[in-house]
């Protein structure tokens, strides 16, 4: 039994290495280098395929992680604003990022393009909403207005309209401090979440 099966062996290695030897024959008479032509090809096809893949993937990341979801939760907040100028200003370089009324821009549709949008979106709803009035603070908006820190500059690039001219941010400021400024009636910020935290005094909000 044994010798029968190594010699089967033997005889499919010598086929074998006939068939290589002619194969190099061959290589070298007609077309040389074919195959590590071939082989690049398929390694660069292989490569090609999976990129593709992963890309297609990506574009579905979206659906399942809610840090890169392009939501727009329901507005629960509205603003009384003090004229349309404001509105628009607002609008063209804040909104964006500080509402619920998001206008995702057809690329952030693409991952991993997209990732990013949602990402600042959400942290910058994060800090300032002013779709469910959360932390609306007109200190803090002048300030980062007044010192180009808003909008982001990443935002500008896209967004050409919101890099503000000099004469818009002081319109911005202006009509932000008459919105927001002397009263809050125009907005519902939401105060009491501290429900568990007994004890604590609540004569912050007696004006
Ligand atoms: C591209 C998105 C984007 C735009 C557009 C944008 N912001 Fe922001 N904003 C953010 C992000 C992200 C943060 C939090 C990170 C940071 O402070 O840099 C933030 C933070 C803030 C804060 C809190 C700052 C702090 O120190 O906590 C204020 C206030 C603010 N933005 C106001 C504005 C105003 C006003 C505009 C329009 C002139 C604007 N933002 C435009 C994304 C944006």
């Amino acid at each position: 039994m044994d010798a029968c099966l190594s010699a089967r062996w033997a005889s499919i290695r010598l086929y074998h290495d006939s068939f290589s030897i002619q194969k190099r024959q061959n290589m070298n008479s007609t077309t040389s280098q074919q195959t590590p032509n071939r082989n690049t090809r398929k390694l660069a096809l292989y490569g090609v395929g999976t990129i593709i893949v992963v890309f297609v993937i990506m574009q579905f990341v979206r659906f399942f992680v809610p840090e890169f979801a392009l939501d727009n939760p329901p507005v629960t907040n509205t603003v009384a604003w003090d004229s349309p100028e404001t509105e628009a200003l607002w609008k063209t370089a804040c909104a964006d990022c500080h509402s619920n009324e998001t206008v995702y821009p057809w690329y952030s549709y693409v991952a991993p393009v997209g990732w990013l949008v949602a990402h600042d979106t959400h942290e910058g709803r994060d800090k300032l909403n002013i779709s469910n009035g959360s932390r609306i603070e007109l200190d803090e908006m002048i300030e980062v207005i007044e010192e180009g820190e808003m909008p982001l500059p990443i935002y500008t690039v896209m967004h050409p309209d919101a890099a503000l001219t000099d004469s818009q941010r002081t319109a911005l400021v202006e009509g932000l401090r008459a919105t927001f400024g002397t009263t809050s009636t125009h907005t519902t910020p939401v105060t009491s979440t501290n429900n568990d935290d007994d004890g604590g005094d609540h004569d912050e909000d007696d004006d």
